[in-house]
Protein backbone atom coordinates (compact mmCIF):
# COMPACT_ATOMS: atom_id res chain seq x y z
CA UNK A 1 0.00 0.00 0.00
CA UNK A 2 1.38 3.35 -1.18
CA UNK A 3 -0.19 6.99 0.38
CA UNK A 4 -2.07 5.95 3.07
CA UNK A 5 -1.57 8.92 4.67
CA UNK A 6 -3.49 11.48 2.40
CA UNK A 7 -6.65 9.19 2.78
CA UNK A 8 -9.09 9.03 5.73
CA UNK A 9 -8.64 5.72 7.53
CA UNK A 10 -11.41 4.34 7.32
CA UNK A 11 -11.61 4.56 3.32
CA UNK A 12 -8.12 3.43 3.07
CA UNK A 13 -9.37 0.61 4.92
CA UNK A 14 -12.07 -0.61 2.93
CA UNK A 15 -10.31 -0.39 -0.49
CA UNK A 16 -7.62 -2.77 1.21
CA UNK A 17 -10.57 -4.35 1.59
CA UNK A 18 -11.68 -4.54 -1.79
CA UNK A 19 -8.57 -5.82 -2.98
CA UNK A 20 -8.20 -8.43 -0.46
CA UNK A 21 -11.77 -9.50 -1.52
CA UNK A 22 -11.04 -9.73 -5.69
CA UNK A 23 -7.51 -12.02 -4.63
CA UNK A 24 -10.07 -14.06 -2.35
CA UNK A 25 -12.44 -14.21 -5.01
CA UNK A 26 -9.92 -15.57 -7.46
CA UNK A 27 -8.76 -18.65 -5.19
CA UNK A 28 -11.42 -21.05 -6.43
CA UNK A 29 -10.65 -20.49 -10.03
CA UNK A 30 -6.71 -20.90 -9.84
CA UNK A 31 -5.86 -22.40 -12.60
CA UNK A 32 -8.92 -23.62 -14.30
CA UNK A 33 -7.83 -21.96 -17.31
CA UNK A 34 -11.02 -19.96 -17.34
CA UNK A 35 -9.76 -16.09 -17.67
CA UNK A 36 -13.14 -14.48 -17.97
CA UNK A 37 -14.51 -16.21 -14.70
CA UNK A 38 -11.67 -15.35 -13.13
CA UNK A 39 -11.82 -11.90 -14.06
CA UNK A 40 -15.40 -11.60 -13.19
CA UNK A 41 -14.74 -12.99 -9.62
CA UNK A 42 -12.37 -10.31 -8.75
CA UNK A 43 -14.75 -7.44 -10.50
CA UNK A 44 -17.64 -8.33 -8.47
CA UNK A 45 -16.24 -8.82 -5.34
CA UNK A 46 -14.30 -5.43 -6.03
CA UNK A 47 -17.23 -3.75 -7.03
CA UNK A 48 -19.66 -5.12 -4.13
CA UNK A 49 -16.58 -3.72 -1.12
CA UNK A 50 -16.16 -0.28 -2.75
CA UNK A 51 -20.31 0.57 -3.56
CA UNK A 52 -20.74 1.84 -0.06
CA UNK A 53 -17.48 2.65 0.37
CA UNK A 54 -17.17 6.16 2.71
CA UNK A 55 -16.65 8.30 -0.36
CA UNK A 56 -17.33 9.66 -3.92
CA UNK A 57 -15.66 7.31 -6.64
CA UNK A 58 -15.98 8.22 -10.49
CA UNK A 59 -14.19 5.23 -12.26
CA UNK A 60 -11.97 6.76 -14.90
CA UNK A 61 -10.37 3.83 -15.31
CA UNK A 62 -12.03 0.74 -15.24
CA UNK A 63 -9.72 -1.51 -17.61
CA UNK A 64 -10.73 -4.92 -19.37
CA UNK A 65 -11.98 -2.95 -22.51
CA UNK A 66 -9.35 -4.08 -24.71
CA UNK A 67 -10.14 -7.74 -24.46
CA UNK A 68 -13.63 -7.11 -23.54
CA UNK A 69 -13.03 -8.47 -20.10
CA UNK A 70 -15.38 -8.21 -17.34
CA UNK A 71 -14.92 -4.24 -15.85
CA UNK A 72 -16.23 -1.69 -13.81
CA UNK A 73 -17.85 0.56 -15.93
CA UNK A 74 -15.49 4.21 -17.52
CA UNK A 75 -17.86 6.42 -15.41
CA UNK A 76 -19.40 4.55 -12.94
CA UNK A 77 -20.20 6.21 -9.86
CA UNK A 78 -18.94 4.77 -6.40
CA UNK A 79 -19.31 5.01 -2.60
CA UNK A 80 -21.63 6.36 -0.27
CA UNK A 81 -21.36 9.80 -1.78
CA UNK A 82 -19.77 11.65 0.68
CA UNK A 83 -15.61 13.26 0.86
CA UNK A 84 -13.42 12.75 -0.56
CA UNK A 85 -14.65 12.74 -4.36
CA UNK A 86 -12.15 10.85 -5.96
CA UNK A 87 -11.13 9.29 -9.21
CA UNK A 88 -10.90 5.63 -9.05
CA UNK A 89 -8.71 3.36 -11.64
CA UNK A 90 -8.92 -0.59 -10.82
CA UNK A 91 -7.60 -3.35 -12.50
CA UNK A 92 -9.30 -5.68 -10.32
CA UNK A 93 -7.00 -8.62 -11.90
CA UNK A 94 -3.48 -8.04 -13.59
CA UNK A 95 -2.21 -10.96 -14.84
CA UNK A 96 -5.66 -12.57 -15.35
CA UNK A 97 -3.61 -15.10 -18.03
CA UNK A 98 -1.28 -16.13 -15.44
CA UNK A 99 -3.61 -16.72 -12.82
CA UNK A 100 -6.40 -18.71 -14.95
CA UNK A 101 -2.87 -21.12 -15.50
CA UNK A 102 -2.02 -21.24 -12.11
CA UNK A 103 0.95 -19.19 -11.88
CA UNK A 104 1.95 -16.49 -9.81
CA UNK A 105 2.85 -12.92 -10.68
CA UNK A 106 -1.28 -11.65 -10.57
CA UNK A 107 -2.07 -8.64 -8.63
CA UNK A 108 -5.45 -7.02 -7.23
CA UNK A 109 -5.26 -3.59 -7.43
CA UNK A 110 -6.81 0.21 -6.81
CA UNK A 111 -5.79 3.69 -6.86
CA UNK A 112 -7.20 6.46 -5.62
CA UNK A 113 -6.36 10.25 -6.61
CA UNK A 114 -8.52 13.74 -6.26
CA UNK A 115 -11.50 14.08 -8.79
CA UNK A 116 -10.49 15.08 -12.14
CA UNK A 117 -6.39 14.13 -11.57
CA UNK A 118 -6.56 11.51 -13.80
CA UNK A 119 -5.49 10.60 -17.71
CA UNK A 120 -8.51 9.86 -19.74
CA UNK A 121 -7.24 7.32 -22.18
CA UNK A 122 -10.89 7.44 -23.89
CA UNK A 123 -10.54 4.76 -26.66
CA UNK A 124 -6.63 4.25 -26.39
CA UNK A 125 -6.06 0.42 -25.16
CA UNK A 126 -1.92 1.02 -25.38
CA UNK A 127 0.79 2.98 -23.91
CA UNK A 128 4.49 3.29 -24.05
CA UNK A 129 6.18 3.40 -21.41
CA UNK A 130 9.31 4.03 -19.54
CA UNK A 131 9.64 3.86 -15.56
CA UNK A 132 12.41 3.82 -13.39
CA UNK A 133 13.50 5.33 -10.13
CA UNK A 134 13.86 8.94 -9.04
CA UNK A 135 17.51 9.36 -10.41
CA UNK A 136 15.77 9.22 -13.95
CA UNK A 137 14.47 12.39 -13.63
CA UNK A 138 15.52 15.23 -15.93
CA UNK A 139 17.99 12.34 -17.35
CA UNK A 140 15.90 9.90 -19.49
CA UNK A 141 13.42 10.93 -22.05
CA UNK A 142 11.00 8.40 -23.42
CA UNK A 143 11.93 10.05 -27.38
CA UNK A 144 15.42 9.09 -26.71
CA UNK A 145 16.94 5.73 -28.03
CA UNK A 146 16.70 2.63 -25.26
CA UNK A 147 20.84 2.84 -25.31
CA UNK A 148 21.06 6.51 -24.88
CA UNK A 149 18.68 6.39 -21.82
CA UNK A 150 20.55 3.48 -20.15
CA UNK A 151 23.31 5.08 -20.62
CA UNK A 152 22.65 8.29 -19.39
CA UNK A 153 21.01 6.23 -16.19
CA UNK A 154 24.07 4.22 -15.61
CA UNK A 155 26.15 8.02 -15.17
CA UNK A 156 23.85 9.56 -12.81
CA UNK A 157 23.66 6.39 -10.58
CA UNK A 158 27.07 5.16 -10.78
CA UNK A 159 26.60 2.11 -12.09
CA UNK A 160 27.64 0.49 -15.51
CA UNK A 161 25.05 -0.03 -18.22
CA UNK A 162 25.98 -4.19 -17.83
CA UNK A 163 24.35 -3.61 -13.81
CA UNK A 164 21.12 -1.99 -14.92
CA UNK A 165 18.15 -4.34 -15.17
CA UNK A 166 15.78 -3.60 -17.97
CA UNK A 167 11.68 -5.26 -17.66
CA UNK A 168 10.28 -5.88 -20.87
CA UNK A 169 6.76 -7.42 -22.02
CA UNK A 170 7.44 -10.59 -23.48
CA UNK A 171 5.63 -9.83 -26.68
CA UNK A 172 6.58 -9.54 -30.39
CA UNK A 173 5.75 -5.74 -31.00
CA UNK A 174 9.09 -5.59 -28.92
CA UNK A 175 11.34 -7.71 -31.37
CA UNK A 176 13.52 -4.72 -31.65
CA UNK A 177 13.37 -2.76 -28.27
CA UNK A 178 14.34 -6.05 -26.67
CA UNK A 179 17.44 -6.74 -29.86
CA UNK A 180 18.44 -3.06 -28.75
CA UNK A 181 18.57 -3.62 -25.14
CA UNK A 182 20.58 -6.70 -25.20
CA UNK A 183 22.79 -5.16 -27.58
CA UNK A 184 23.42 -2.27 -24.91
CA UNK A 185 24.77 -5.67 -22.48
CA UNK A 186 22.24 -4.93 -19.83
CA UNK A 187 20.81 -7.53 -18.03
CA UNK A 188 17.16 -8.07 -20.09
CA UNK A 189 14.19 -9.62 -17.74
CA UNK A 190 11.66 -10.64 -20.35
CA UNK A 191 8.29 -10.77 -18.58
CA UNK A 192 4.64 -12.69 -19.77
CA UNK A 193 2.53 -10.60 -18.14
CA UNK A 194 1.81 -8.04 -15.65
CA UNK A 195 3.59 -3.96 -16.30
CA UNK A 196 2.01 -3.12 -13.16
CA UNK A 197 4.35 -5.12 -10.65
CA UNK A 198 7.07 -4.11 -13.08
CA UNK A 199 6.82 -0.36 -12.54
CA UNK A 200 6.66 -0.67 -8.74
CA UNK A 201 9.77 -2.73 -8.61
CA UNK A 202 11.38 0.03 -11.07
CA UNK A 203 10.53 2.76 -9.08
CA UNK A 204 11.58 1.55 -5.54
CA UNK A 205 15.00 2.09 -4.48
CA UNK A 206 16.97 -0.82 -3.33
CA UNK A 207 14.90 -3.55 -5.72
CA UNK A 208 16.96 -5.61 -8.70
CA UNK A 209 15.07 -3.80 -11.31
CA UNK A 210 16.12 -0.82 -12.81
CA UNK A 211 13.78 0.21 -16.01
CA UNK A 212 10.72 -0.87 -17.55
CA UNK A 213 10.81 0.24 -20.94
CA UNK A 214 7.69 -0.70 -23.74
CA UNK A 215 4.53 -0.91 -24.68
CA UNK A 216 1.70 -2.13 -22.15
CA UNK A 217 -2.26 -1.71 -21.51
CA UNK A 218 -2.79 2.26 -20.66
CA UNK A 219 -5.14 1.27 -18.11
CA UNK A 220 -2.40 -0.10 -16.51
CA UNK A 221 0.07 2.66 -17.01
CA UNK A 222 -2.70 5.06 -15.42
CA UNK A 223 -2.39 2.82 -12.13
CA UNK A 224 1.13 2.89 -12.45
CA UNK A 225 1.82 6.15 -12.78
CA UNK A 226 -0.27 6.37 -8.74
CA UNK A 227 2.41 4.33 -7.71
CA UNK A 228 5.27 5.95 -9.08
CA UNK A 229 3.78 9.19 -8.05
CA UNK A 230 3.89 7.89 -4.25
CA UNK A 231 7.31 6.49 -4.43
CA UNK A 232 8.62 9.57 -5.95
CA UNK A 233 9.95 7.85 -9.35
CA UNK A 234 9.73 8.44 -12.56
CA UNK A 235 7.28 7.72 -15.38
CA UNK A 236 7.01 9.21 -19.00
CA UNK A 237 4.13 7.52 -21.38
CA UNK A 238 2.81 8.15 -24.80
CA UNK A 239 -0.03 6.76 -26.30
CA UNK A 240 0.42 3.96 -28.79
CA UNK A 241 -2.61 2.43 -30.49
CA UNK A 242 -1.65 -1.08 -32.38
CA UNK A 243 -3.70 -1.23 -35.21
CA UNK A 244 -4.85 0.89 -37.80
CA UNK A 245 -8.51 0.85 -36.14
CA UNK A 246 -6.92 1.26 -32.54
CA UNK A 247 -4.99 4.37 -34.47
CA UNK A 248 -8.31 6.01 -36.15
CA UNK A 249 -10.08 5.52 -32.73
CA UNK A 250 -7.31 7.33 -31.16
CA UNK A 251 -7.68 10.24 -33.69
CA UNK A 252 -11.27 10.58 -33.49
CA UNK A 253 -11.56 10.80 -29.56
CA UNK A 254 -8.78 13.83 -30.14
CA UNK A 255 -5.85 12.23 -29.04
CA UNK A 256 -2.48 13.60 -29.59
CA UNK A 257 0.09 10.97 -30.50
CA UNK A 258 2.93 12.54 -30.08
CA UNK A 259 2.35 13.54 -26.75
CA UNK A 260 4.52 12.65 -24.30
CA UNK A 261 2.66 12.42 -21.31
CA UNK A 262 4.97 12.92 -17.79
CA UNK A 263 3.84 11.71 -14.21
CA UNK A 264 2.05 15.04 -14.16
CA UNK A 265 -0.09 14.40 -16.60
CA UNK A 266 -1.21 10.91 -15.65
CA UNK A 267 -1.91 12.00 -12.56
CA UNK A 268 -1.72 15.60 -11.58
CA UNK A 269 -1.52 14.86 -7.57
CA UNK A 270 0.71 14.23 -5.03
CA UNK A 271 -2.24 12.56 -3.10
CA UNK A 272 -2.60 8.97 -4.77
CA UNK A 273 -3.47 5.83 -2.82
CA UNK A 274 -2.35 2.62 -4.32
CA UNK A 275 -3.17 -0.80 -2.97
CA UNK A 276 -2.89 -4.10 -3.99
CA UNK A 277 -2.95 -7.48 -2.91
CA UNK A 278 -1.09 -10.67 -4.47
CA UNK A 279 -3.10 -13.36 -5.99
CA UNK A 280 -2.82 -17.09 -4.61
P1 LIG B 1 -4.74 -8.09 -17.67
O1 LIG B 1 -4.47 -9.34 -16.93
O2 LIG B 1 -5.41 -7.08 -16.80
O3 LIG B 1 -5.49 -8.33 -18.95
O4 LIG B 1 -3.36 -7.40 -18.10
C1 LIG B 1 -2.15 -8.12 -18.17
C2 LIG B 1 -1.11 -7.31 -18.92
O5 LIG B 1 0.09 -8.05 -19.02
C3 LIG B 1 -0.80 -5.93 -18.32
O6 LIG B 1 0.00 -5.97 -17.16
C4 LIG B 1 -0.17 -5.24 -19.48
O7 LIG B 1 -0.15 -3.83 -19.33
C5 LIG B 1 -1.06 -5.69 -20.61
O8 LIG B 1 -1.58 -6.98 -20.22
C6 LIG B 1 -0.40 -5.82 -21.95
O9 LIG B 1 -1.38 -6.15 -22.88
P2 LIG B 1 -1.22 -7.31 -23.95
O10 LIG B 1 -1.15 -8.63 -23.21
O11 LIG B 1 -2.46 -7.22 -24.81
O12 LIG B 1 0.04 -7.04 -24.70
Amino acid sequence: MLGAHSYPAGLVARVREATDAAAAACLPWLGLGDKIAIDDAAVTAMRAVLADAPFSGTVVIGEGEKDAAPMLANGEALGQGVAPLCDVAVDPLDGTRLAAAGLPGSICVIALAPRGTMFDPVDVFYMDKLICGAAGRGVVDIRRPIAENLARLAAVTGAAVTDLVVVVLDKPRHTTLIAEIRATGAELRLVGEGDIVAAVTAATSGTDVDVVVGVGGTPEGIIAACAVRALGGFMQGRLAPQTPEQHAAAIAAGHDLDRVLELDDLVASEAVLFVSTAVG
